[in-house]
């Protein structure tokens, strides 16, 4: 296993967390609101949920391959062993939820393929192959209920993400947050 002596988060590891972390805040809300929408703004709110999970679902497997070739600093010393082991299986599990999130998306239009899904408007994104012979209606009401569960799943994972995050930096007041924080934040000198 590679290690490393850095202290903060590479600008990739930092760009791609919060482009992923603010897509993520968007596209919850979105996915269980954007049915309820008038006709006239729907279908463009399916466009835009559909197209910015893609794009999340391709920046995650990036920011997955980054990680694997860019190991992350270390955790904070003072760390227990079981926080280090909790702190690791979380991060684990976001990686999990940011490409399975996705994934479960697209294979529910895929089984489904009455609507395609338009890339922001400028090409269609291709079906996922499905085998032959399955039932569509019953297939994407599976993954459609997965999709859900995996969202519920986020929210819980992500409150506990940010609440372990706030911890840090104001009661152990260590560097976790900060070298998560693009430099031109996390170098402002505080008041
Ligand atoms: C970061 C990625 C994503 C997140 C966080 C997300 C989140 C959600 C949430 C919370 C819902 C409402 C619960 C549900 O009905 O399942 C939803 C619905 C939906 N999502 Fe996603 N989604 C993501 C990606 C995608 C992708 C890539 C697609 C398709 C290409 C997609 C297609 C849909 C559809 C069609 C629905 C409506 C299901 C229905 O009401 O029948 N999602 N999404
Ligand atoms: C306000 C919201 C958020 C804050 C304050 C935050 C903060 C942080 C911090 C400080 C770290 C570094 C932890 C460490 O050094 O060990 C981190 C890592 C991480 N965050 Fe977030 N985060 C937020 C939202 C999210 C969201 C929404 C996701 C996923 C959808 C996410 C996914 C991750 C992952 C996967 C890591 C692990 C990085 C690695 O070591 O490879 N974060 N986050």
């Amino acid at each position: 296993m590679a290690t490393t002596t850095n202290t903060r988060y590479d600008p990739v590891a930092v760009t791609l967390h919060w482009v992923i972390a603010l897509s993520s805040f968007a596209m919850i809300p979105l996915g269980f609101f954007m049915e309820d929408l008038p006709i006239s703004i729907k279908f463009d709110a399916y466009t835009i949920h559909k197209s910015l999970g893609i794009t999340v679902l391709a920046l995650s497997l990036l920011r997955l391959i980054w990680r694997l070739l860019n190991p992350p600093p270390a955790l904070p010393e003072g760390m227990k062993p079981y926080e280090k082991f909790l702190a690791h299986a979380a991060h684990w599990g976001l990686y999990f939820l940011m490409i399975a999130m996705p994934l479960t998306g697209w294979l529910m239009v895929s089984a489904m393929r009455k609507y395609p899904t338009v890339f922001f408007w400028l090409g269609e994104v291709p079906f996922i192959p499905m085998p032959q012979g399955i039932d569509a209606k019953a297939t994407a009401e599976w993954f459609e209920e997965i999709h859900e569960l995996l969202a519920f799943g986020a929210i819980a994972l992500i409150a506990l993400h940010v609440a372990a995050a706030l911890k840090h930096h104001y009661i152990y007041k260590d560097t976790t947050l900060t070298r998560m924080l693009p430099t031109w934040i996390s170098r402002k000198p505080r008041a």
